[in-house]
Protein backbone atom coordinates (compact mmCIF):
# COMPACT_ATOMS: atom_id res chain seq x y z
CA UNK A 1 0.00 0.00 0.00
CA UNK A 2 1.07 3.72 -0.48
CA UNK A 3 -0.04 5.58 1.73
CA UNK A 4 0.14 4.72 5.40
CA UNK A 5 -2.20 6.09 8.56
CA UNK A 6 -0.63 6.51 11.41
CA UNK A 7 -3.67 5.81 13.99
CA UNK A 8 -4.13 6.49 17.68
CA UNK A 9 -6.44 4.33 19.90
CA UNK A 10 -7.88 5.79 23.06
CA UNK A 11 -9.40 3.14 25.52
CA UNK A 12 -7.73 0.21 26.08
CA UNK A 13 -10.18 -1.93 27.24
CA UNK A 14 -12.51 -4.70 25.71
CA UNK A 15 -13.36 -3.02 22.47
CA UNK A 16 -10.25 -1.53 22.10
CA UNK A 17 -7.86 -3.68 22.93
CA UNK A 18 -9.64 -6.91 21.68
CA UNK A 19 -11.21 -5.14 18.90
CA UNK A 20 -9.74 -2.90 17.31
CA UNK A 21 -5.77 -3.22 18.11
CA UNK A 22 -5.89 -6.42 16.35
CA UNK A 23 -7.31 -5.11 13.25
CA UNK A 24 -5.25 -2.35 12.94
CA UNK A 25 -1.91 -4.39 13.70
CA UNK A 26 -2.87 -6.71 11.07
CA UNK A 27 -4.20 -4.28 8.23
CA UNK A 28 -1.28 -3.09 6.12
CA UNK A 29 -2.49 0.37 5.53
CA UNK A 30 -2.70 1.19 9.15
CA UNK A 31 0.44 2.12 11.80
CA UNK A 32 -0.45 2.12 15.42
CA UNK A 33 1.63 4.88 16.17
CA UNK A 34 0.36 5.71 19.89
CA UNK A 35 -2.38 4.64 22.48
CA UNK A 36 -4.42 6.59 25.38
CA UNK A 37 -5.60 5.33 28.61
CA UNK A 38 -5.73 6.95 31.81
CA UNK A 39 -5.04 3.35 33.71
CA UNK A 40 -1.10 3.08 34.16
CA UNK A 41 -1.08 -0.91 34.27
CA UNK A 42 -2.99 -0.44 30.61
CA UNK A 43 -0.43 1.90 29.34
CA UNK A 44 3.00 -0.28 30.62
CA UNK A 45 1.05 -3.43 29.09
CA UNK A 46 0.56 -1.50 25.50
CA UNK A 47 4.18 -0.20 26.00
CA UNK A 48 5.28 -4.12 26.43
CA UNK A 49 3.34 -5.90 24.15
CA UNK A 50 2.69 -3.44 21.32
CA UNK A 51 5.74 -1.38 21.67
CA UNK A 52 3.90 2.17 21.23
CA UNK A 53 4.16 5.34 22.74
CA UNK A 54 1.32 5.56 25.61
CA UNK A 55 -0.21 8.27 27.25
CA UNK A 56 -2.49 9.08 29.98
CA UNK A 57 -5.03 11.67 28.08
CA UNK A 58 -5.63 12.29 24.16
CA UNK A 59 -4.63 15.84 24.41
CA UNK A 60 -0.90 14.33 25.91
CA UNK A 61 -0.87 12.18 23.02
CA UNK A 62 -1.50 15.42 20.65
CA UNK A 63 1.86 17.36 22.53
CA UNK A 64 3.84 14.86 21.12
CA UNK A 65 2.02 12.88 17.68
CA UNK A 66 -0.01 14.08 14.62
CA UNK A 67 -2.09 10.60 14.20
CA UNK A 68 -3.92 10.67 10.40
CA UNK A 69 -6.90 8.82 12.66
CA UNK A 70 -7.59 8.72 15.95
CA UNK A 71 -10.20 5.59 16.99
CA UNK A 72 -12.22 6.36 19.52
CA UNK A 73 -13.30 3.45 22.21
CA UNK A 74 -13.08 4.89 25.16
CA UNK A 75 -16.20 5.32 28.10
CA UNK A 76 -19.39 6.94 25.35
CA UNK A 77 -19.50 10.22 27.77
CA UNK A 78 -16.18 11.17 26.30
CA UNK A 79 -16.93 10.35 22.33
CA UNK A 80 -18.02 13.64 21.78
CA UNK A 81 -14.85 15.56 23.62
CA UNK A 82 -12.18 13.25 22.52
CA UNK A 83 -13.78 13.63 18.39
CA UNK A 84 -13.69 17.45 18.39
CA UNK A 85 -10.32 17.40 19.72
CA UNK A 86 -9.14 14.91 17.39
CA UNK A 87 -10.89 17.30 14.40
CA UNK A 88 -9.30 20.38 16.21
CA UNK A 89 -5.54 18.44 15.97
CA UNK A 90 -6.45 17.44 12.28
CA UNK A 91 -7.01 13.87 12.73
CA UNK A 92 -10.19 12.16 11.23
CA UNK A 93 -12.17 10.03 13.65
CA UNK A 94 -12.96 6.86 13.75
CA UNK A 95 -16.11 6.19 16.77
CA UNK A 96 -16.86 3.39 18.19
CA UNK A 97 -20.68 3.23 18.88
CA UNK A 98 -22.79 4.53 20.37
CA UNK A 99 -21.54 7.49 18.43
CA UNK A 100 -22.30 9.65 21.67
CA UNK A 101 -24.75 9.61 24.56
CA UNK A 102 -26.94 12.37 22.96
CA UNK A 103 -28.23 13.15 19.46
CA UNK A 104 -27.35 16.93 20.55
CA UNK A 105 -23.53 15.86 20.94
CA UNK A 106 -23.61 13.27 18.01
CA UNK A 107 -24.80 16.89 16.13
CA UNK A 108 -21.86 18.83 17.64
CA UNK A 109 -19.35 16.01 16.04
CA UNK A 110 -20.74 16.03 12.71
CA UNK A 111 -21.28 19.70 12.57
CA UNK A 112 -17.40 19.82 14.36
CA UNK A 113 -16.07 17.70 11.80
CA UNK A 114 -17.58 19.70 8.59
CA UNK A 115 -16.37 22.95 10.08
CA UNK A 116 -12.57 21.81 9.92
CA UNK A 117 -12.99 19.54 6.92
CA UNK A 118 -12.16 16.19 8.31
CA UNK A 119 -13.83 12.94 8.11
CA UNK A 120 -15.34 10.75 10.55
CA UNK A 121 -17.28 7.14 10.47
CA UNK A 122 -19.03 5.29 13.11
CA UNK A 123 -17.98 1.93 13.67
CA UNK A 124 -20.77 -0.19 13.10
CA UNK A 125 -19.34 -3.67 12.93
CA UNK A 126 -22.87 -5.43 12.00
CA UNK A 127 -23.27 -4.26 8.69
CA UNK A 128 -19.92 -5.82 7.81
CA UNK A 129 -20.88 -9.06 8.67
CA UNK A 130 -21.73 -12.74 7.60
CA UNK A 131 -25.20 -12.58 8.03
CA UNK A 132 -26.21 -9.01 7.19
CA UNK A 133 -24.24 -9.06 3.17
CA UNK A 134 -25.68 -12.64 2.76
CA UNK A 135 -28.97 -11.35 3.85
CA UNK A 136 -28.65 -8.38 1.60
CA UNK A 137 -28.30 -10.63 -1.21
CA UNK A 138 -30.77 -12.64 -0.76
CA UNK A 139 -33.11 -9.79 -0.61
CA UNK A 140 -32.22 -8.39 -3.80
CA UNK A 141 -33.30 -12.23 -5.18
CA UNK A 142 -36.77 -11.33 -3.75
CA UNK A 143 -37.48 -14.68 -2.49
CA UNK A 144 -40.07 -14.10 0.15
CA UNK A 145 -41.55 -11.47 -1.60
CA UNK A 146 -42.65 -7.96 -0.30
CA UNK A 147 -40.76 -8.06 3.04
CA UNK A 148 -43.19 -6.52 5.95
CA UNK A 149 -40.96 -7.12 9.31
CA UNK A 150 -37.40 -7.81 10.14
CA UNK A 151 -36.94 -9.18 13.54
CA UNK A 152 -33.43 -8.78 15.21
CA UNK A 153 -32.71 -10.26 18.49
CA UNK A 154 -29.48 -9.92 21.12
CA UNK A 155 -30.44 -11.95 23.85
CA UNK A 156 -28.11 -12.45 27.03
CA UNK A 157 -28.21 -13.46 30.62
CA UNK A 158 -25.63 -11.09 32.10
CA UNK A 159 -25.97 -8.75 35.13
CA UNK A 160 -24.59 -5.20 34.33
CA UNK A 161 -22.53 -3.98 36.66
CA UNK A 162 -19.44 -1.96 34.80
CA UNK A 163 -19.95 1.95 33.53
CA UNK A 164 -22.42 0.54 31.03
CA UNK A 165 -24.86 -0.32 33.80
CA UNK A 166 -25.46 3.84 33.90
CA UNK A 167 -27.29 6.19 32.22
CA UNK A 168 -24.93 8.73 33.00
CA UNK A 169 -21.93 7.70 30.79
CA UNK A 170 -23.91 6.90 27.90
CA UNK A 171 -24.38 3.66 28.96
CA UNK A 172 -28.08 1.27 29.05
CA UNK A 173 -28.77 -1.24 26.41
CA UNK A 174 -30.93 0.65 23.98
CA UNK A 175 -27.80 2.72 23.42
CA UNK A 176 -25.06 -0.22 24.04
CA UNK A 177 -26.61 -2.69 21.81
CA UNK A 178 -29.39 -0.80 20.64
CA UNK A 179 -26.99 1.06 18.34
CA UNK A 180 -25.74 -2.10 16.52
CA UNK A 181 -29.32 -3.43 15.71
CA UNK A 182 -31.10 -0.88 14.99
CA UNK A 183 -28.01 0.68 11.97
CA UNK A 184 -28.12 -3.10 10.91
CA UNK A 185 -32.08 -2.73 10.34
CA UNK A 186 -31.80 0.74 8.80
CA UNK A 187 -29.19 -0.54 6.62
CA UNK A 188 -31.51 -3.70 5.47
CA UNK A 189 -34.61 -1.86 4.94
CA UNK A 190 -33.08 1.53 3.13
CA UNK A 191 -36.18 3.43 3.66
CA UNK A 192 -36.54 6.42 5.92
CA UNK A 193 -38.73 5.66 9.48
CA UNK A 194 -41.41 7.21 10.26
CA UNK A 195 -42.65 5.78 13.65
CA UNK A 196 -40.90 4.72 16.38
CA UNK A 197 -41.87 2.54 19.42
CA UNK A 198 -40.01 1.61 22.51
CA UNK A 199 -40.27 0.36 25.66
CA UNK A 200 -37.59 -0.10 28.16
CA UNK A 201 -37.29 -2.08 31.54
CA UNK A 202 -34.36 -2.62 33.93
CA UNK A 203 -34.37 -5.99 34.79
CA UNK A 204 -30.97 -7.12 36.55
CA UNK A 205 -28.55 -4.58 35.78
CA UNK A 206 -27.19 -3.20 39.21
CA UNK A 207 -26.93 0.39 37.51
CA UNK A 208 -30.20 2.66 36.77
CA UNK A 209 -29.88 2.31 33.25
CA UNK A 210 -32.03 -0.46 31.08
CA UNK A 211 -30.96 -4.03 30.09
CA UNK A 212 -34.13 -4.64 27.98
CA UNK A 213 -35.00 -2.71 25.25
CA UNK A 214 -37.66 -3.27 22.75
CA UNK A 215 -37.90 -0.71 19.65
CA UNK A 216 -40.08 -0.88 16.71
CA UNK A 217 -39.57 1.37 13.39
CA UNK A 218 -42.28 1.49 10.87
CA UNK A 219 -40.20 2.53 7.99
CA UNK A 220 -41.86 4.88 4.59
CA UNK A 221 -40.97 1.37 2.80
CA UNK A 222 -43.92 -0.21 4.76
CA UNK A 223 -41.52 -2.35 7.05
CA UNK A 224 -41.47 -2.68 10.58
CA UNK A 225 -38.26 -3.48 12.07
CA UNK A 226 -38.15 -5.11 15.59
CA UNK A 227 -35.17 -4.61 17.70
CA UNK A 228 -35.19 -6.46 21.09
CA UNK A 229 -31.98 -6.37 23.78
CA UNK A 230 -32.76 -8.71 26.47
CA UNK A 231 -29.88 -9.34 28.97
CA UNK A 232 -32.94 -11.24 31.40
CA UNK A 233 -32.69 -14.04 28.78
CA UNK A 234 -31.68 -17.57 29.65
CA UNK A 235 -33.19 -19.55 26.72
CA UNK A 236 -32.32 -17.63 23.08
CA UNK A 237 -34.99 -17.15 20.57
CA UNK A 238 -33.66 -17.10 16.77
CA UNK A 239 -31.16 -13.72 16.51
CA UNK A 240 -33.12 -12.70 13.62
CA UNK A 241 -36.12 -13.41 11.40
CA UNK A 242 -37.71 -11.98 7.74
CA UNK A 243 -40.70 -12.04 7.05
CA UNK A 244 -42.44 -11.79 3.74
CA UNK A 245 -45.54 -12.04 1.92
CA UNK A 246 -44.45 -15.51 0.57
CA UNK A 247 -42.30 -16.79 3.37
CA UNK A 248 -39.87 -16.52 5.88
CA UNK A 249 -36.42 -16.58 6.46
CA UNK A 250 -34.57 -17.34 10.23
CA UNK A 251 -30.68 -17.12 10.65
CA UNK A 252 -29.47 -20.41 12.18
CA UNK A 253 -26.42 -19.04 14.10
CA UNK A 254 -25.32 -23.11 15.49
CA UNK A 255 -25.58 -23.75 11.60
CA UNK A 256 -24.06 -20.90 10.22
CA UNK A 257 -27.03 -20.51 7.84
CA UNK A 258 -30.17 -18.78 6.49
CA UNK A 259 -33.03 -20.97 6.69
CA UNK A 260 -35.94 -19.88 4.28
CA UNK A 261 -39.74 -21.45 3.58
CA UNK A 262 -41.27 -19.83 1.00
CA UNK A 263 -43.12 -20.26 -2.59
CA UNK A 264 -42.92 -18.81 -5.78
CA UNK A 265 -45.18 -15.97 -7.09
CA UNK A 266 -48.32 -16.85 -8.30
CA UNK A 267 -48.07 -19.55 -5.71
CA UNK A 268 -51.26 -19.04 -4.18
CA UNK A 269 -53.29 -17.58 -7.40
CA UNK A 270 -55.20 -20.15 -6.52
CA UNK A 271 -56.94 -19.58 -3.81
CA UNK A 272 -60.09 -18.00 -3.39
CA UNK A 273 -61.92 -15.47 -1.43
CA UNK A 274 -65.09 -17.39 0.31
CA UNK A 275 -68.72 -15.85 -0.21
CA UNK A 276 -71.05 -15.79 2.45
CA UNK A 277 -70.82 -16.22 6.38
CA UNK A 278 -69.90 -20.01 7.00
CA UNK A 279 -66.54 -21.29 6.92
CA UNK A 280 -66.18 -23.40 4.26
CA UNK A 281 -65.96 -27.70 5.36
CA UNK A 282 -65.58 -25.50 8.92
CA UNK A 283 -62.06 -25.55 8.03
CA UNK A 284 -60.00 -22.49 8.73
CA UNK A 285 -57.72 -22.91 5.53
CA UNK A 286 -54.93 -24.78 7.90
CA UNK A 287 -55.04 -27.35 4.97
CA UNK A 288 -54.02 -24.99 2.51
CA UNK A 289 -52.09 -26.46 -0.15
CA UNK A 290 -48.81 -24.14 -1.18
CA UNK A 291 -46.21 -24.98 -3.06
CA UNK A 292 -43.53 -24.92 -0.49
CA UNK A 293 -39.91 -24.43 -1.03
CA UNK A 294 -37.46 -25.04 1.98
CA UNK A 295 -34.06 -24.09 1.26
CA UNK A 296 -30.51 -23.15 3.45
CA UNK A 297 -27.87 -20.97 2.28
CA UNK A 298 -24.69 -21.23 4.44
CA UNK A 299 -23.04 -18.15 5.20
CA UNK A 300 -19.84 -19.83 3.99
CA UNK A 301 -21.05 -18.83 0.30
CA UNK A 302 -20.81 -15.11 1.28
CA UNK A 303 -17.67 -13.07 2.34
CA UNK A 304 -18.05 -10.75 5.59
CA UNK A 305 -16.79 -7.38 4.86
CA UNK A 306 -13.64 -6.35 6.42
CA UNK A 307 -14.46 -2.53 8.28
CA UNK A 308 -10.78 -1.40 8.64
CA UNK A 309 -10.72 -2.34 4.36
CA UNK A 310 -13.82 0.40 4.59
CA UNK A 311 -12.01 2.51 6.54
CA UNK A 312 -8.98 2.95 4.73
CA UNK A 313 -10.90 3.34 1.78
CA UNK A 314 -12.11 6.27 2.94
CA UNK A 315 -9.50 7.88 5.57
CA UNK A 316 -6.56 7.22 3.29
CA UNK A 317 -8.34 7.12 -0.31
CA UNK A 318 -11.07 9.54 -0.32
CA UNK A 319 -13.86 7.21 -1.00
CA UNK A 320 -17.60 7.57 0.14
CA UNK A 321 -17.87 6.53 3.59
CA UNK A 322 -19.24 3.08 4.24
CA UNK A 323 -21.32 4.27 6.90
CA UNK A 324 -21.91 8.10 6.46
CA UNK A 325 -22.34 10.20 9.34
CA UNK A 326 -25.93 11.26 8.48
CA UNK A 327 -26.91 7.76 8.80
CA UNK A 328 -25.58 7.09 11.64
CA UNK A 329 -27.30 10.63 13.19
CA UNK A 330 -29.90 8.98 11.96
CA UNK A 331 -29.76 5.68 14.26
CA UNK A 332 -28.85 8.80 17.34
CA UNK A 333 -32.41 10.35 16.40
CA UNK A 334 -34.13 7.21 16.63
CA UNK A 335 -32.53 6.24 20.07
CA UNK A 336 -33.53 9.78 21.01
CA UNK A 337 -36.52 9.52 20.52
CA UNK A 338 -37.07 6.13 22.37
CA UNK A 339 -35.84 8.06 25.58
CA UNK A 340 -37.24 10.70 25.13
CA UNK A 341 -40.65 9.25 24.83
CA UNK A 342 -40.51 6.14 26.56
CA UNK A 343 -39.64 6.25 30.15
CA UNK A 344 -37.56 3.78 32.01
CA UNK A 345 -40.22 1.84 33.91
N1 LIG B 1 -18.49 -2.07 18.34
C1 LIG B 1 -18.52 -3.00 19.27
O1 LIG B 1 -18.77 -4.16 19.00
C2 LIG B 1 -18.24 -2.59 20.71
C3 LIG B 1 -18.04 -3.58 21.67
C4 LIG B 1 -17.77 -3.19 22.98
C5 LIG B 1 -17.73 -1.83 23.30
N2 LIG B 1 -17.95 -0.90 22.33
C6 LIG B 1 -17.91 0.54 22.67
O2 LIG B 1 -16.55 0.88 22.94
C7 LIG B 1 -16.49 1.84 24.00
C8 LIG B 1 -15.62 1.26 25.14
O3 LIG B 1 -16.26 0.11 25.64
P1 LIG B 1 -15.44 -1.10 26.30
O4 LIG B 1 -16.40 -2.24 26.40
O5 LIG B 1 -14.14 -1.31 25.63
O6 LIG B 1 -15.20 -0.50 27.76
P2 LIG B 1 -14.21 -1.05 28.91
O7 LIG B 1 -14.87 -0.73 30.19
O8 LIG B 1 -13.81 -2.47 28.64
O9 LIG B 1 -12.90 -0.16 28.70
C9 LIG B 1 -12.89 1.23 28.77
C10 LIG B 1 -11.44 1.67 28.69
O10 LIG B 1 -11.41 3.10 28.51
C11 LIG B 1 -10.47 3.61 29.46
N3 LIG B 1 -10.81 4.99 29.73
C12 LIG B 1 -11.53 5.51 30.74
N4 LIG B 1 -11.58 6.85 30.64
C13 LIG B 1 -10.90 7.19 29.51
C14 LIG B 1 -10.59 8.40 28.86
N5 LIG B 1 -11.02 9.57 29.35
N6 LIG B 1 -9.86 8.38 27.73
C15 LIG B 1 -9.41 7.21 27.23
N7 LIG B 1 -9.67 6.01 27.80
C16 LIG B 1 -10.41 6.00 28.92
C17 LIG B 1 -10.58 2.69 30.66
O11 LIG B 1 -9.45 2.80 31.51
C18 LIG B 1 -10.67 1.35 29.98
O12 LIG B 1 -9.40 0.81 29.66
C19 LIG B 1 -17.93 2.11 24.41
O13 LIG B 1 -18.39 3.27 23.76
C20 LIG B 1 -18.68 0.90 23.92
O14 LIG B 1 -20.04 1.17 23.61
C21 LIG B 1 -18.19 -1.27 21.06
Amino acid sequence: MEKILNVAVVGLGRAGWQIHIPRIMAHKGFKLSGVVDPLDERRKEARLHLGVAAFESLEKLFEQQNPDVVVIVSPTHFHKEQSLLAFRHGADVLCDKPMAVTLDEAREMVEAMHARSRKMMIFQPHRAHVETVALRALLREDLLGPVFMIKRRWSRYRVRVDWQAFARYGGGELNNSGAHFVDQLLYLSASPVKKIHCLRRRVLSRGDAEDFAKIIMETENGMILDVEVNFATAIAPPAMQVFGERGTMVLDEEHGLWRARYYDKGGADAIRLQEGLAAENRSYMDDQQLPWKEKNYPLSAFSSIDFYDKCYEHFALNQPAFIPPGESLEVMRILDVCKKRFGLE
